[in-house]
């Protein structure tokens, strides 16, 4: 419950019900003044390892500058080799000295991440957060090589393994951190437990899109759950809409018709770096956050997960990636 004699809180509360003024720069401008924000940056990442999904675009790329510019090594993974090189040259250039490992890793090959995780334990002696940032929207259904839909693979199955590979590194920092790039989608669909891979149905890319990223969140609920123990925190935040290559790809028009609204990358990427460094940002585990503060996990009733259908979820994904219970 929030304290209802503090008036911001009730302006926050407030922004978060009017969807478009809280998912736009609006709501990052009106909250940044609200609480008074220290930069994300502020925190000191020297001696840290971060390693960032999708590195090479858009929010992604704009969280690895910030990692590089407050002393993180940043662990690069990337499905281009060229555009990862590209990206690692960039930010040798602006931030020089950074600390950068890269590593190739298709998330919607569970064959390819694992290869990269391979390749990661054995040269990475510390990873202290993994952000979970890489995404895509796909028009048409598609099936992976390996018999995955293809965005249920990329968002969720590709991301799960990453995660539990990496574990046994995670476990051994003193400040373990796992965020998960969601979306705001995710309130407009629920999760069919008996449907991952949405062959009921005509097939629509946003609407799988949505429920991936729902997958995604109750999927930190359950890391966060079974981990604390551990000292591991794990937390899922949704950027709003930012101006990045993404967006545009995913919702095309979507851009002209909000218009100078769209949050800058940097803007969309804020929650992410904060909730990677700020001591602050310990405090919570298993919640979605936007602009800094945990945020509802539904608007309607009826997208609900209980805790046994997160749990159900959970062994479904174990079933599906042959993975051993990491938590076990
Ligand atoms: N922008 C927004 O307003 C918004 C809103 C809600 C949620 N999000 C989420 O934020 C995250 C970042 O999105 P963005 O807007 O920054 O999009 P973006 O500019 O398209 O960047 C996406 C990144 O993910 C990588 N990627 C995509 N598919 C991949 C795969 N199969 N394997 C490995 N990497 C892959 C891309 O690599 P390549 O460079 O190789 O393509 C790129 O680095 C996504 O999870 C997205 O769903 C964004």
């Amino acid at each position: 419950m929030r304290d209802i004699a503090d008036p911001l809180a009730l302006i926050d509360d407030l922004l978060e019900i009017l969807v478009v003024p809280s998912f736009t720069r609006a709501g990052f401008a009106v909250r940044r003044r609200l609480f008074d924000w220290a930069s994300a940056e502020s925190s000191s990442m020297v001696g840290r390892t971060v390693v960032i999904t999708g590195p090479t675009s858009g929010l992604g790329r704009e969280v690895a500058g910030s990692f590089a510019r407050m002393g993180a090594r940043i662990v690069l993974v990337g499905r281009d080799a060229a555009r990862l090189e590209r990206t690692a040259a960039e930010l040798r250039r602006r931030t020089p000295g950074v600390p950068i490992g890269t590593f190739v890793a298709d998330m919607s090959s569970l064959a390819s991440v694992r290869a990269a995780t391979d390749r990661m334990l054995a040269g990475e002696p510390r990873i202290d957060v993994i952000v979970d940032n890489a995404g895509a929207m796909f028009a048409d259904r598609q099936v992976t090589s390996e018999g995955f839909e293809r965005t249920f693979a990329t968002l969720v199955l590709g991301p799960f393994v990453l995660i539990a590979r990496l574990l046994p590194r995670l476990v051994e920092s003193p400040d373990a951190r796992i965020v998960a790039v969601s979306s705001g989608g995710m309130y407009t669909q629920a999760l069919p437990l008996d449907d991952l891979s949405f062959e009921r149905g005509t097939y629509d890319g946003p609407r799988a899109y949505a429920r991936a990223k729902r997958a995604q969140v109750a999927l930190i609920r359950e890391w966060a759950r079974r981990l604390c123990h551990r000292g591991i925190v794990a937390n899922a935040m949704h950027p709003g809409w930012a101006n990045t290559p993404g967006l545009e790809a995913s919702l095309p028009g979507f851009r002209d018709r909000v218009g100078g609204l769209l949050r800058t990358p940097a803007e969309g990427a804020d929650t992410t770096v904060w909730l990677a460094a700020a001591d602050q940002a310990r405090e919570a585990t298993g919640q979605v956050f936007l602009d800094r503060r945990p945020r509802p996990f539904d608007r309607v009733p009826s997208t609900r997960l209980s805790p046994s259908d997160r749990q159900r979820l959970w062994s479904l994904i174990l079933a599906m990636t042959g993975e051993p219970d990491p938590t076990a």
